[in-house]
């Protein structure tokens, strides 16, 4: 059966921003046949393709140009290895929290620290995503991938991911590898991570909290200084927590004695929240946009904003981080069409 692509598409549903944005083509792929499909498809005419997962890191332009597919790949497959691992193999197109939480119902533990991140299974691995100690990539065994250059499809291990904070191989080669599964290793005993200081402290009262409660606490802690998409039109932290040398920590530590940091390797991570809300951004509204009341690293659209008017707003706050601490804030999201940083 061939595609069905729609013209002329708006994909303001499809964005957790919520950009009134329209594709020039959009099509929705269901099956491994119709991403065959589509490849021979944009062989055949050649133009821009992007493809969606849940649109929650994404920054998209008023017209998209070319073809938008939107990645509904579905699975859920789940393999026990022993008394304690079990293997978890997702489909692409499947919801992140709702396969953390499904996990869980069946006592199968390891993800409770990543609840409620919005988007799709496929794009966790692109951005490594990560919260509260845990990030995707100390979990996964392996992804599937078509290869659009070679139109092959194969698994890469978690070496090859070669992941980051907030980065991987993916992240690097936009366009090239579409993610079509997502292999977890995960536990039937559980082993809570409560490295994340406010989340130790919201279970002090338990001596050994069960997942069921650590992700309880996630979701608190999260409602609590992150707008839901579905009423606030964000996608989630706009920066990266930037890194800084000993001797500009140093120079920081002194003129700011309550700047938020930790040691990371020989560097500095910096709480860009904290920069961005010394500032006093926090609570900012310029028109249709502005900064999250309870967390100064979420911008947001209170609705109608667009990307011109993010950009801009990142622009600003960007050049007075830059000014007033010495530190070039790293935007997170993905931006299409991709332009040089805002
Ligand atoms: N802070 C402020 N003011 C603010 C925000 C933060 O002073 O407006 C300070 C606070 O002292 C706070 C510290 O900054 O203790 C860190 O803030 P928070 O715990 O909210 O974490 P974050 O560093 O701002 C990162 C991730 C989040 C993730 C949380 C929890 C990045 C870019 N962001 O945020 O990920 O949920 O840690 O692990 O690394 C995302 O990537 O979209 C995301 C939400």
């Amino acid at each position: 059966m061939s595609l069905a692509y729609q013209h002329g598409y708006s994909l303001k549903a499809l964005n957790t921003f919520g950009f009134d944005a329209v594709a020039e083509r959009f099509v929705a792929i269901d099956t491994l046949d119709q991403v065959r499909e589509l490849h021979a498809d944009i062989r055949r005419k050649p133009q821009p393709l992007l493809w969606l997962g849940g649109g929650s890191n994404l920054v998209l332009a008023d017209q998209i140009p070319g073809t938008v597919a939107q990645i509904r790949l579905r699975g859920r497959r789940i393999e026990t290895l022993n008394s304690d691992e079990v293997r978890v193999t997702l489909g692409a197109g499947e919801n992140w929290h709702a396969s953390v939480e499904a996990l869980l119902d069946e006592d199968i533990f390891g993800l409770e620290n990543l609840a409620l991140i919005p988007g799709a299974v496929g794009s966790a691995p692109v951005q490594n995503i990560g919260a509260y100690g845990v990030e995707i990539g100390d979990r996964l065994e392996a992804v599937e991938v078509f290869d659009w250059s070679s139109a092959e499809h194969y698994w890469l291990s978690r070496e090859d991911c070669a992941f980051g904070y907030r980065d991987s191989l993916f992240k690097r080669n936009p366009g090239r590898y579409l993610i079509t599964r997502v292999r977890l290793r995960l536990n039937r005993r559980p082993a809570p991570v409560l490295t994340y200081a406010p989340l130790r402290q919201a279970l002090a009262d338990q001596s050994e909290p069960h997942p069921r409660a650590v992700f309880e606490a996630v979701c608190r802690i999260r409602r609590s200084k992150l707008p839901d998409p579905a009423q606030i039109g964000n996608a989630g932290s706009f920066f990266k927590n930037p890194l800084i040398d000993a001797a500009h920590h140093q120079q920081l530590r002194d003129r700011f004695p309550d700047l938020v940091a930790y040691p990371d390797g020989r560097h500095y991570k910096v709480a860009a929240g904290w920069l961005i809300d010394r500032l006093g951004w926090k609570g900012y509204r310029g028109g249709a946009v502005g900064v999250h009341r309870h967390q100064a690293l979420v911008l947001v659209n209170y609705g109608g904003g667009n990307r011109q008017q993010i950009e801009a707003l990142s622009g600003r706050i960007r050049r007075s981080v830059r000014e007033a601490f010495a530190i070039e804030l790293e935007v997170e999201p993905g931006f299409y069409p991709p332009t040089v940083q805002p």
